[in-house]
């Protein structure tokens, strides 16, 4: 495992002409951020030795290096979802070669049903705790000496992080909401009685990705910051039926409050 992730690493090595310290996760509703890169060069996911390929329609796989103002940045465009089929490795192999690129924060976002009453389609959710209700933990096996046996989670998201977004989105007048994210396996959408049952859990919103991406930042010792694009509502009385189209439809709406969260966060850590 240590010799795979490394022996992608020293291939990135090789091709890249920066040394970023900051990386994004390009989920839902963070797409359009890639326009905003500039002295960019890509490097498709199916050059890079070990890496998966991704295959959900809407997130073509490659990396992404570059400059998002005056940062050196490395984004990923396209995840690796465990409902794909993807083990917790191979949906967070790419962090830990962001480890070894030396990349010390992480940020991350997706599309999440809220469950909390007091949200609405649209708001974003900066991600102040998750619950792993995934199957599996991804730090299952073999410990990597990138971190503890028992890795601490108290902090999984960055507070100075989640302070900044405030700062930013009261600057900007975005309305900005703060929960707990519950990720799952998907790849079906909650019954009424597990969002209920979420709710009860203490989360706020509920998706199908990041946790494993998170744990592993956390293990490795890499910072994180990520924000949920609220695209339907798991709350009793407001449950309809959800399609991964709405779930676009809804992320695309938010998608300029969410970059110009993220730019600016970007740009400021
Ligand atoms: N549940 C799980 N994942 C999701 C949802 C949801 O309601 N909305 C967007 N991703």
């Amino acid at each position: 495992m240590l010799e795979k992730i490394q022996e992608t690493a020293a291939f990135l090595k090789g091709k890249m002409q920066t040394t970023p310290e900051t990386a994004i996760i390009l989920g839902t509703g963070l797409g359009s951020l890639v326009h905003e890169i500039t002295e960019k060069y890509e490097i498709p996911y199916k050059e890079i030795p070990n890496f998966p390929v991704s295959t959900v329609e809407g997130h073509s796989g490659k990396l992404i290096f570059g400059k998002l103002g005056n940062k050196d940045i490395m984004a990923m465009q396209g995840r690796f979802h465990y409902y794909e089929g993807y083990s917790m490795k191979e949906v967070t192999f790419p962090v830990r070669v962001m480890r070894e690129l030396g990349i010390k924060t992480l940020f991350v976002s997706n599309a999440a049903g809220g469950t909390n009453p007091d949200f609405e389609i649209g708001d974003l959710m900066v991600i102040e705790d998750h619950i792993n209700f995934f199957p599996d933990n991804p730090l299952r096996g073999r410990n990597i000496e990138y971190g503890p046996r028992f890795p601490d989670m108290s902090e999984a998201y960055s507070n100075e992080l989640i302070r900044k977004a405030f700062e930013i989105a009261d600057e900007k007048g975005i309305r900005l909401q703060k929960g707990v994210y519950i990720g799952t396996q998907g790849p079906t959408f909650e019954t009424p009685a597990e969002y209920k049952m979420f709710r009860v859990m203490g989360a706020d919103a509920v998706g199908m990705s990041t946790v494993p991406e998170v744990i592993v930042a956390n293990h490795c010792g890499i910072k994180v910051f990520g924000v949920s694009v609220i695209t339907d509502l798991g709350v009793e009385g407001k449950i309809v039926e959800v399609s991964h189209e709405e779930v676009q439809k809804a992320a695309d709406e938010a998608q300029p409050r969410m970059t110009c969260i993220m730019r600016e966060m970007i740009n400021r850590v």
